[in-house]
């Protein structure tokens, strides 16, 4: 190990509604971050191509039936999966901006009727995020949107209840954006609150810690 001390990246999430915008904006932002100089990569969440993410997206797409705790656990071993190559990234400097992430594993599962703390139990020891941006639409805008792609959880009623359960989970790293303003609006938003976060995670007196404690 050499003595220059690397500048972690920072761990962005990008939460919200189905249609609410988060891969486009996500995609943007990972564009302007390398366009100020900023090592970034675009990960999401869930990741269909592992094998796990084959049986969920099997599950998405009404091609497979599953008990509504085992989808739940399948989703947060598919970041399971993942985490350590999220900290190895974040540790060597790149910024991960991420579609979906824990936030939506419970607000979906409990919107079922799960119970809450059930649901968070699998999601403890994974990477905690440094910002959680939310989009924030209501849930029958989200619906206008172009119609819904025809996944498993794109109803309007199960949205509706989807919206409820995200509201309790809102905790310090949380920043709601209005979604419902023009693309450009919420584009800027979010790149200087992400630049922020970047600055601050360059800083290197914050260090990565742990979902949910
Ligand atoms: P996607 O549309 O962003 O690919 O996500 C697929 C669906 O899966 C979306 O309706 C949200 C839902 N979901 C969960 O139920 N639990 C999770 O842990 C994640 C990441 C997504
Ligand atoms: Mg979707």
């Amino acid at each position: 190990e050499g003595n220059k001390k690397v500048c972690r990246g920072a761990l962005v999430v990008l939460e919200g509604l189905d249609r609410s915008g988060k891969s486009s904006q996500c995609s943007r932002l990972a564009n302007y971050l390398e366009g100020q100089g900023i090592s970034a990569e675009l990960w999401r969440f869930p990741d269909r191509n592992t094998d796990v993410g084959k049986m969920i997206s099997a599950y998405l797409t009404n091609t497979s039936q599953l008990d509504d705790h085992t989808i739940h656990l399948l989703f947060s071993a598919n970041r399971w999966e993942k985490r350590s190559l999220m900290e190895t990234k974040l540790k060597s400097g790149t910024t991960l901006i991420v579609d979906r992430y824990s936030y939506s594993g419970v607000a979906f599962s409990s919107a079922k009727g799960l119970d809450i703390e059930w649901c968070k139990a699998p999601e403890v020891g994974l990477l905690a995020p440094d910002l959680v941006a939310y989009l924030d639409i209501p849930p029958e805008k989200a619906a206008e949107r172009g119609g819904y792609g025809g996944e498993r959880y794109e109803k309007l009623e199960f949205q509706k209840k989807v919206a409820e359960s995200y509201k309790a989970l809102h905790d310090v790293s949380w920043k709601s954006v209005d979604a419902c303003q023009p693309i450009e609006d919420v584009e800027k938003q979010l790149q200087e609150i992400v630049f922020d976060c970047v600055t601050e995670c360059q800083k290197g007196k914050k260090p990565l810690s742990l979902l949910w404690s």
